[in-house]
């Protein structure tokens, strides 16, 4: 028998408001409710079913990574394709790890924006199509909100408020989580994004895409101290990046010039510190002006181990706690997507059938 069939169905006594208005009485149990979330903003067309809020019960994860490799960054026209072969396959692949049937789903929700409108339009009409035929809620989720969901999956103490980084392929963004579905954006880039210039670096040096794995990996091996790259830390919040990646272009260009071969390992480590300490130096900032002890980090950058061990030393020193979704819920997935839907359904908010994928969606 499927989970959803032995959900419980709790007879509570009659609850009245301050103004004597009766709440609804008859719930199912929120946490044997069974989300499929749907995930297609960029390059991965991902498809997961939680249980309740945090229990995973599969994680499907079609990547079209590979295909976009030798232009050094996401094709749409590729990604968006792929999307419409991979995603069919991967709703069964995960109602079938998932040892479930459609028809034991509780909600649908997906990535609604931002991204890449050709991909995000194929995940959106799959979870139309679903929630229609199903007759469950439809939850459009902000791609963003569910990063920063990716830390609820794991992490039963991560409470608002926090505050945070997103740093991923297409954003870098320093956010206040007042409460759930309440934020505001205090700081964000003003060139490239924190992926992008580790992408960016690594088509240069022929490290392949995506190229953050690639350049940590490489950093692994060399002197993080042996060129002393741009650092711009100013008085506020924003990031730019640009000027680095100019700065290990040049460095590059320089030395080849002067007849020497680049140290790859030097050069990945030295600019893979100089992007960190900034994230670093702006968070803990943020933490101690806003007076928050929860600090978060996620998107895809996220899953360097440099940045979370140098973010988790430093959150000591201030006193406050770092959270962290584990890599594979930190690059793009679709059990952040399902628990950022739970959450939004568990506080009556669902989306009507006439959503519409929107590239730009604000998150706040
Ligand atoms: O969150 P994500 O999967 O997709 C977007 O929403 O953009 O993030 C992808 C980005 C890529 O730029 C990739 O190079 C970067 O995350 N990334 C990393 C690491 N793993 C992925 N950057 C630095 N270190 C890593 N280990
Ligand atoms: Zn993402």
């Amino acid at each position: 028998m499927s989970t959803a069939e032995t959900a419980t169905v709790l007879d509570l006594p009659e609850l009245e408001t301050e103004t004597g208005a009766a709440f609804e009485t008859i719930e199912i149990d929120p946490e044997a409710k069974l989300t499929l979330g749907i995930e297609t903003s960029c390059d991965e067309t991902a498809v997961a079913i939680l249980r309740g809020g945090s229990d995973v019960l599969a994680n499907v994860i079609s990547s079209s990574a590979p295909l976009h490799d030798k232009y050094g960054g996401v094709v749409p026209e590729v990604a968006s394709r792929e999307h419409v072969q991979a995603i069919n396959p991967a709703i069964e692949e995960a109602l079938m790890r998932a040892d479930l049937t459609l028809w034991d789903l509780s909600a649908v929700a997906v990535t609604a924006g931002p991204g890449l409108i050709g991909c995000l339009v194929v995940g959106v009409a799959a979870a139309k199509s679903l929630a229609s035929v199903l007759e469950v809620p439809l939850i459009g989720v902000n791609h963003l909100e569910a990063h920063i969901y990716a830390n609820f999956l794991e992490h039963a103490e991560f409470r608002p408020p926090a505050v945070g980084l997103i740093v991923s392929g297409g954003h870098t963004l320093l956010v206040r989580m007042h409460d759930h579905g309440l934020y505001e954006i205090v700081g964000q880039t003003l060139d490239d994004a924190a992926g992008e210039a580790f992408d960016k670096i690594a088509r240069y040096l022929g490290l392949g895409f995506p190229g953050g794995p690639a350049i940590e990996q490489a950093a692994s091996g060399g002197d993080p101290a042996a060129i002393r790259f741009p650092r711009a830390i100013r008085d506020g919040f924003d990031f730019s990046f640009s000027g680095v990646k100019t700065a290990v272009l040049n460095y590059i260009r320089k030395e080849k010039a002067q007849g020497r071969e680049p140290n790859i390992p030097d050069i990945c480590a030295s600019f893979q510190e100089a992007v960190i300490e900034v994230q670093v130096e702006k968070t803990i900032r943020a933490a101690e002006s806003f007076g928050v002890s929860n600090v978060f980090v996620s998107g895809g950058v996220a899953a360097n181990s440099r940045l979370r061990q140098w973010l988790g030393e430093s959150c000591k020193q201030i006193g406050a706690r770092l959270f962290y979704p584990s890599p594979i819920f930190c690059t793009d997935n679709a059990a952040m997507v399902a628990c950022c839907g739970y959450h939004r359904l568990a506080r009556g908010i669902r989306s009507s059938l006439d959503i519409v994928a929107d590239p730009n969606l604000p998150l706040a």
